[in-house]
């Protein structure tokens, strides 16, 4: 435990940088809006439901915790599991890219500094990476 003017504190975290709640879902909705337009990432779009609304929910409350603030996902539906969640979805290079592309472009809708961004951008593309399962 840290005590003094160095503790982290919540004001700091990405949760808080990016808008707190209503940035969140701002986040989560431009995402899904970007998957339901850009025709560069229709394969990312085949693989989900003709209707993302419990989509949009659902990510804004991982992300929630995710990044800092409630931990809304886990009080709900306990713990995310989001590879073995994934396994049903054939995962290879490609759909990571575009699963990138929709958050790249959502983020570059906030105005945060260039390092949040970048290090938002590389802890995004850790965990897509990590839910690869398909050989390219
Ligand atoms: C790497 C490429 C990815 C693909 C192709 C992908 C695809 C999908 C698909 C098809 C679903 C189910 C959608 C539905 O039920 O309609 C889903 C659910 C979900 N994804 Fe992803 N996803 C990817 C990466 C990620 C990443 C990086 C995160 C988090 C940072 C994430 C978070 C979630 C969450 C929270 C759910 C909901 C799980 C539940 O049903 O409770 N996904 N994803």
């Amino acid at each position: 435990m840290w005590f003094g003017k160095d503790e982290p504190s919540k004001a700091h975290s990405s949760y808080e940088l990016l808008g707190g709640e209503e940035g969140i879902k701002r986040l989560s909705d431009r995402f899904y809006d970007y998957m339901e337009t850009l025709p560069e990432v229709k394969e990312l779009r085949a693989m989900h439901k003709a209707d993302m609304q419990m989509m949009r929910e659902k990510l804004f409350m991982f992300l929630s915790g995710w990044l800092g603030g409630p931990s809304l996902y886990i009080e709900k539906y306990g713990h995310p599991r989001l590879r073995q969640r994934h396994l049903p979805f054939p995962i290879d290079t490609k759909a990571r890219n575009q699963w990138m592309l929709c958050m790249d472009k959502a983020l570059s809708e906030f105005e945060i500094d260039d390092k949040l961004r970048n290090e938002l951008l590389a802890a995004f593309l850790q965990t897509a990476d990590f839910m690869r399962n398909k050989e390219d």
